[in-house]
């Protein structure tokens, strides 16, 4: 499985160090980091956005460089012997003539030098690969912000670590960290082996069934970054994306503290009539929201559903078009999801999106 994925070392928790250093990056890797990263905004390991990404940038320079410079000397190497080939084939009628002594020699040069300069090359990316492995898993998590992640085929449970259950608070793909504070992500699957990867941010790691992995990163600066479950989980592999929003850390708090708060009963007949809607339906079976009977806890929690940028783990923006569609035939938007569709009258249609609308 591995050997097909571009796996970055496995970092364990840990040290701090060295962002900011000199990066090896090469003549010519402003352009062509441009080149490969595509549009801005895209998820990109040439983009770094903290520490442990910044390290792993910088051993992909030197790996590009070798491989680009291997690819170029392989081709000139292969086409030199095609032309020369056939320039004797032409010249010469016995292609069985044995070659002299001194033509012998020049040919085990020929092999010999690549040889070596390929097992250099080798013994160089191993050391490289190394090292960073090693400034990966230095970097220090004193203080850091402990989320639990666990997968679920298609979509992310986020948990906010706390010693008080009240204070835990549960999202779903979407996971807000705060700038310049480490954070360490214990990653967990409900089902299959996921894997969590936000190339701005980090390397891949992955969620498997019964063992606990962790994990650490930290966001220099603040944005949003796209990430992407990297490991093949099946039909809807490709649609379980997610966000990391790295916000400063007032932002963050003042974010953390809004999705503690309970939605308050609703005060009128109107917002109450919108909350029978969903309570009435079966939707609480699977979704919980705060402060009502609806405690279903197989799919993402709704409780503050508003404040998010997306649905069904970063597959549509969240608007209330898109909600209404997920609503109504989610399967026709993420065949194989868990989600049934809901074929409600289109007064209760309303009178539902009103109130997820009010979950902010
Ligand atoms: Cu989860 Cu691929």
């Amino acid at each position: 499985m591995n050997g097909l994925r571009q796996h970055p070392p496995e970092n364990g928790i840990a040290p701090s160090s060295g962002h900011g250093q000199a990066r090896l990056r090469a003549p010519g890797g402003g352009m062509l980091s441009l080149a490969l990263s595509g549009c801005s905004g895209m998820p990109s390991v040439l983009d770094p956005a903290g520490p442990q990404a910044a390290h792993i940038e910088s051993l992909w320079w030197p790996m590009f460089w070798v491989s680009a410079a291997v690819l170029t000397l392989v081709t000139l190497a292969m086409l030199y012997a095609v032309l020369r080939h056939r320039k004797k084939r032409d010249a010469v009628s016995d292609p069985e003539a044995i070659p002299a002594p001194a033509a012998e020699r020049k040919h085990a040069l020929f092999v010999a030098i690549p040889t070596g300069l390929t097992i250099i090359a080798l013994f160089g990316l191993q050391i490289a690969s190394l090292t960073t492995d090693r400034t990966l898993a230095s970097l220090s998590t004193d203080n850091a912000v402990v989320i639990d992640v666990t997968g679920h085929q298609w979509w992310w449970e986020v948990q906010y670590a706390e010693t008080t259950p009240s204070l835990r608070v549960t999202t779903a793909n979407e996971i807000h960290v705060p700038v310049g504070r480490p954070v360490v992500l214990r990653l967990q699957s409900h089902d299959v082996i996921h894997s969590f990867w936000a190339p701005n941010l980090a390397g891949k790691k992955d969620l498997i069934p019964g063992h606990e992995t962790t994990f650490s990163f930290k966001a220099d600066r603040a944005g949003v970054f796209r990430g992407q479950c990297a490991e093949y989980c099946g039909y809807q592999h490709a649609n379980m994306g997610f966000l990391v929003i790295a916000e400063p850390p007032d932002q963050f708090r003042a974010w953390l503290d809004k999705q503690r708060a309970v939605p308050p009963p609703p005060d009128d007949p109107l917002r109450q009539r919108r909350q029978e809607v969903f309570l009435a339906s079966t939707c609480g079976m699977c979704h919980t929201i705060q402060g009502t009977p609806a405690g279903g806890k197989v799919a993402p929690d709704l409780t503050h559903i508003a404040s998010r940028q997306t649905i069904a783990a970063a597959t549509l923006p969240n608007t209330p078009g898109n909600r209404a569609g997920w609503i109504a035939d989610s399967q026709g938007i993420k065949p194989g999801n868990r989600m049934p569709p809901n074929p409600l009258a289109p007064l209760d249609l309303q009178a539902l999106l009103a109130y997820l609308g009010s979950l902010k």
